[in-house]
């Protein structure tokens, strides 16, 4: 069947951009179907590093035309940005993309909200991006958000927009004790800055039900990852949509029967931006150059993202939680230099208050993180460069078999292994395990 949802199966910054773009040139529709913002995807192709944030990765394959879905957040004033920014590098968006009515519109308090709310929590901070993501949803939850379809209408949008603004006003003033935002002013820029947008809102649901009913291509792109999902990821310290397939059917408004293949990428170690537990994080020198060989700096804020060893029992739940049918490796190459690479096979549960046994856990367990510590086995490191690897037999030995140990302990056979940012740089580990691949 012609659909593939790709999912970052970590803790976000997998390279799903990356495998985005490599697997959207045969896509005729690619479709964002949550977050927002707070996403940074970055491709490389001929020798231009491009970083999507709301557009999806699709928009640099000249064939795909792309949906914003109405599970995602829209920030009107960064996507006239994002897309002023595309055009400047040459990529046509022009009649490409199309963004549900029904998407949640992130004004400018959303994002003073939450950069408030987190300077204030002190030790209790999320370490959130800073994109509003939290105050839009509240609102969208709590049935008082503006849509992007309400740009198509002035007086129902300035109607909300006030009552909004007074809200924000009152939590700004009352709660943060800082200054109030102007209405008149801002109300006159927002209108002025959303008109770029309001030309693309559309039915971007019935748009992607047609392309499945006809037997069109389509390509879903997941932003973030398993592990910030609102509901399976380590709460409080998540996003707040579902991440992973669980999103994909009330994130775009198609049935979730509809979807035969996915796709988990993950990272030949881990990572993770903001707080919240992470049982393999290598603290120290070992953690720093992790993060130098990987360049581990975040596409969106460039904040420093905390780096640990590969933990099969995190990618192993991901796997449960969405069936997928193959993973998408990568960065294999960030390990090229290592002599040993641990790896994390499960979990040893820390034993609490009146326990003497803890016992062994398989499968990451978000609610006991902080009991879980990982268990480790060590493989032999490659020592030689893999960026120029094109098929899997060219791999080196070690490499072959940190892929194949890593494959056979999160119960998911390896499709695609990355080894180097470059769209060129893909292997195709087995063909024809991705009916994507064998169809396009
Ligand atoms: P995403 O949010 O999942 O799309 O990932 P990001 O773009 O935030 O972070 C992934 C980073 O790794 C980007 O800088 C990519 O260019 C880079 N990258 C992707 N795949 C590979 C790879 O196989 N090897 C190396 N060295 N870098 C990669
Ligand atoms: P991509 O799509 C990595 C993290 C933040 C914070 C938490 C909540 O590039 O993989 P939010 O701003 O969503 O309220 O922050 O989620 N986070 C990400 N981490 N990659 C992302 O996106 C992320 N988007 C949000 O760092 O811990
Ligand atoms: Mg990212």
């Amino acid at each position: 069947m012609p659909d593939l949802t790709v999912v970052g199966a970590q803790w976000g910054d997998e390279g799903k951009g990356k495998v985005v773009d490599c697997l959207s040139r045969t896509a005729r529709l690619v479709v964002r179907y949550q977050g927002g913002p707070n996403a940074g995807h970055t491709v490389r192709a001929r020798g231009r590093e491009t970083i999507l944030h709301q557009v999806p990765s699709g928009i640099l394959s000249p064939g795909a035309k792309c949906v914003i879905g109405c599970g995602c957040v829209v920030d009107p004033e960064l996507l006239a940005e994002e897309l002023a920014g595309l055009a400047r590098a040459g990529v046509r968006t022009r009649g490409r993309l199309v963004v549900d009515g029904r998407a949640h519109l992130i004004m400018r308090w959303h994002r003073r909200l939450d950069r408030l709310r987190e300077e204030r929590a002190g030790a209790g901070r999320i370490g959130t991006t800073g994109r509003g993501i939290g105050p839009v949803s509240t609102d969208k939850v709590d049935r008082v958000g503006i849509r992007a379809a309400d740009l198509l209408d002035e007086d129902a949008f300035q109607a909300k927009f006030k009552r909004n603004l007074a809200a924000a006003n009152w939590l700004l003033m009352e709660k943060f004790r800082a200054d109030p935002i102007p209405q008149r002013r801002l109300m006159a820029d927002c209108w002025q800055a959303t008109r770029p947008l309001a030309a693309m809102v559309g039915d971007g649901g019935a748009l992607v039900n047609e392309a499945l009913e006809n037997g069109r291509r389509v390509l879903f792109e997941g932003a973030q990852g398993v592990h910030l999902d609102i509901d399976l990821g380590t709460y409080p310290y998540v996003t707040c949509s579902s991440t992973g397939v669980n999103g994909v059917a009330s994130g775009v408004g198609v049935s979730p029967l509809w979807l035969t293949e996915a796709v988990g990428v993950v990272k030949a170690y881990t990572t993770r931006v903001g707080e919240g537990p992470f049982p393999t994080e290598l603290a120290g020198a070992e953690g720093d150059t992790l993060r130098v060989l990987g360049g581990e700096f975040g596409a969106t804020t460039g904040r420093a993202r905390r780096c640990g060893w590969f933990d099969a029992g995190l990618v192993r739940s991901s796997v449960r939680y969405n069936r997928f049918t193959a993973l998408a490796l990568t960065k294999l190459d960030v390990l090229d230099s290592l002599v040993e690479i641990p790896l994390a096979t499960g979990y040893r549960l820390r034993p609490q208050a009146g326990e003497t046994r803890g016992g062994v856990v398989e499968h990451f367990d978000a609610t006991r993180a902080a009991r879980l510590e990982p268990l480790y086995e060590t493989m032999t490191g490659w020592r030689t460069p893999t960026g120029h690897c094109r098929s899997w037999r060219e791999l080196p030995l070690a490499a072959r078999r940190y892929v194949r140990r890593l494959e056979e302990l999160v119960e998911c056979p390896v499709a695609l292994v990355s080894i180097g940012s470059d769209r060129e740089q893909i292997i195709e580990v087995k063909k024809g395990a991705l009916q994507w691949l064998k169809s396009g």
